[in-house]
């Protein structure tokens, strides 16, 4: 495989900080460039001067990095602290009646937790955990609406060490099940229903179906009562959670034990794009201080905020963006239970309006179908408490990114396109919001501490404008320590033998850097095209369709070409509806296709262009193009799709969309 890959990106707009943010920013403009020219010096000595400034220490650390065993790194291995310690007892000693949490629910009833009564919570349910005979180490699954006991389950497994597994709420019995029995989880924490856009969704009923598919370690099913519809109950297995916690309430308030800094925290499952689900496995002190490090450098965050990531906590960006960074820094932030449509499709706008949300960050995927919802709906509303937005999850396309930039944050926010991954653990690419000028669809510079290059195989760096394989060269805290179960696994995918002799963490991205050294996401390598011997990433063909105003998403997929090698499909969902077949949909296509030659040129042209109301996407938003790859030759799925968000889209497409 050859790694150049050809840039044909054209965007130029660049968007300096404005002043109007600067001027309240909690880190200055040369505070930044201090930091970030200390962190080029000696990263090592960056990273413990943020563990000591911003972590509370049980034993401190005297070791940083110890590389004796590369590529299994470890940080501060001789520190000992506690995650929930660091969350929740410090803030309680200074500030406990700040609320950590507005928990809104579906139905906008909203219930405010401060930091007394959170801790309160995590250590009643941590002695319920104790209570279960669940001890440090132990695995528990927890399958949850995004509502905060959600964040008490996961706070309470940090408290006592036990390690926690999030599974997705929208995921199957199948999907759970392979997770509990991978995990040998000895406890699922879920709830009875999970309420969404007014319709319930019975989650008890496939926490059943899921342990009826065969054996598994699972001794006690907690059920936190949601609704007071029935749910089916196997009173010596199930418990409820609030006779659980009546039953714990007199017992001595749980500590919070100190844990070595290499001790496991939990165990994410990422599904990927292909093959059998990764079970990303995290450490203690350097993933926590991975999400200090992006909420102060990224997000700027203040005492006065008011911070609303809307992932779910099944994702990473819920792990480390709603329960752990937000609280490890002191702040406050909204969670939410419900969807952007229900009960009108400005709920997102009424939320930022009425919480006087200050910083927004949210998906791209999000982004563009908060567009279809109705361009204008965010001028209704007084979104002046925002001052921050940002994105995760996918590159944004440029012109979702001048919405955002115009329509929500009034040309007055900056917004900080952050690149990272389930097993960065923290975003590596971003803009420091008062120092780094925005380009749309750039994640702009790898963060303080971070080195990020753009390589071939050998490991050289591919010359500026040129695209490569988007590699980190040196290890950082928050890094993913191995694969559950599956070390071997691990070294082969992140440090693989045939990309720079292993060297180096091997992203599965491919990417491009511009004379300013910011770096443009291309998509991932298994995606790469080969058009007329020219490599081109998914991005820039898939930007460029969506810039057409008819245009509301596109994917981009190659099939084999006698003529050219590979042949571009496009698949394309229009703001409004599908074209009708015959000759509009033909005039259609032939607009498109000029359309993709006037943007980038006639080589990324689409051959073929199939119309959908909708792409197959993961259940976290991203489009799975490998399915997409089948449809376009015309062969059949024979893919697991079970973990796809809508599945009956592939039939749409297959039948010529
Ligand atoms: C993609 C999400 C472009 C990328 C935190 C990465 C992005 C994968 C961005 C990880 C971004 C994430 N710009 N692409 N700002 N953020 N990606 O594990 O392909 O769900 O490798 O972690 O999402 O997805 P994951």
């Amino acid at each position: 495989m050859s790694s150049n890959i050809d840039s044909v990106l054209k965007e130029k707009r660049r968007f300096e900080p404005p002043a109007e943010f600067i001027k309240q920013a909690r880190m200055g403009p040369e505070q930044a460039a201090e930091l970030r020219a200390g962190a080029a010096k000696d990263p090592q000595a960056y990273w413990a001067d943020l563990a000591r400034r911003e972590l509370s220490w049980a034993k401190e650390f005297t070791e940083v990095l110890d590389s004796s065993a590369a590529p299994h790194y470890r940080w501060f291995r001789d520190g000992q602290l506690n995650v929930s310690a660091n969350c929740l007892d410090r803030h309680v000693e200074t500030q406990p009646d700040k609320t950590a949490l507005v928990a809104i629910n579906d139905d906008g009833t909203t219930r405010r937790l401060s930091y007394r009564d959170l801790h309160a919570k995590v250590a009643t349910f941590a002695n319920v955990l104790k209570r279960l005979k669940i001890a440090k180490g132990d695995r528990v699954v927890i399958y949850m609406p995004m509502i905060a006991e959600a964040i008490i389950a996961m706070q309470a497994c940090a408290r006592i060490g036990a390690i926690h597994s999030v599974v997705f709420g929208g995921f199957s019995a199948r999907s759970l099940y392979d997770r509990i029995v991978d995990a040998k989880a000895k406890v699922v924490v879920t709830a009875n229903f999970s309420i969404r856009g007014g319709k319930s969704i019975p989650l008890k009923a496939v926490v059943d179906e899921a342990l009826g598919l065969g054996e598994t370690p699972i001794t006690d099913v907690v059920v936190y009562r949601r609704s007071d519809a029935e749910a089916p109950f196997d009173a010596a297995r199930d418990r409820w959670w609030h006779e659980l916690e009546e039953q714990a309430a007199g017992d001595a308030p749980c500590p919070a034990e100190p844990m070595d800094a290499e001790d496991t925290l939990f165990i994410l499952y990422t599904s990927g794009s292909t093959g059998k689900p990764k079970g990303i496995q995290h450490s203690t002190a350097g993933f926590l201080l991975g999400t200090v490090a992006g909420m102060r450098n990224v997000f700027d965050i203040k005492d006065d905020d008011v911070f609303w990531c809307t992932a779910d906590v099944g994702w990473v960006t819920g792990h480390t963006f709603i329960c752990y960074g937000p609280l490890a820094i002191g702040a406050t932030q909204v969670i939410f239970e419900g969807v952007p449509t229900h009960p009108g499709p400005s709920r997102f706008w009424e939320i930022i309006a009425e919480h006087k949300v200050s910083i927004f960050y949210t998906a791209p995927t999000a982004i563009r179908s908060l567009i279809k919802l109705g361009k204008e709906l965010p001028a209704q509303h007084d979104l002046s408490s925002l001052r921050l937005l940002g994105t995760v999850g996918e590159p944004i396309n440029p012109e979702a990114w001048m919405w955002y930039h115009e329509q929500v944050g009034q040309a007055r926010c900056p917004i900080v396109d952050t690149w990272w991954q389930t097993e960065t653990g923290s975003p590596m690419i971003a803009p420091m919001p008062s120092s780094v000028a925005a380009k749309p669809g750039s994640c702009t510079l790898p963060l303080p501490g971070i080195d990020a290059a753009i390589i071939d195989e050998q490991g050289e760096e591919v010359p500026q404008g040129q695209g490569g394989i988007l590699a980190l060269r040196q290890p950082w805290p928050s890094m993913l320590r191995t694969l559950w179960g599956d070390d071997d696994r691990f070294v082969k995918t992140y440090f693989p033998e045939d990309i720079a002799g292993g060297r180096y963490y091997i992203t599965g991205d491919s990417a491009m850097k511009d004379e300013d050294g910011y770096v443009w996401i291309m998509g991932r390598i298994d995606d790469v095209l080969n058009v007329s011997g020219h490599r081109l990433g998914t991005m820039e063909i898939e930007s460029a369709l969506v810039a057409h105003p008819d245009v509301a998403e596109a994917a981009v997929v190659a099939r084999p070409d006698e003529l050219t090698g590979e042949a571009v499909v496009a698949f394309v969902v229009l703001q409004g509806d599908r074209p009708a077949g015959g000759e509009a949909r033909d005039a259609r296509t032939d607009e498109l296709r000029k359309w993709v030659g006037k943007e980038i040129g006639s080589l990324a042209k689409p051959a073929e262009i199939r119309y959908g109301d909708n792409l197959p996407k993961t259940r976290s938003g991203k489009i799975m193009r490998r399915l997409l790859r089948t449809i376009a030759r015309g062969e059949q799925i024979t893919q697991d799709t079970s973990t796809l968000e809508n599945p009956a889209i592939l039939e749409q497409l297959a039948d010529g969309g």
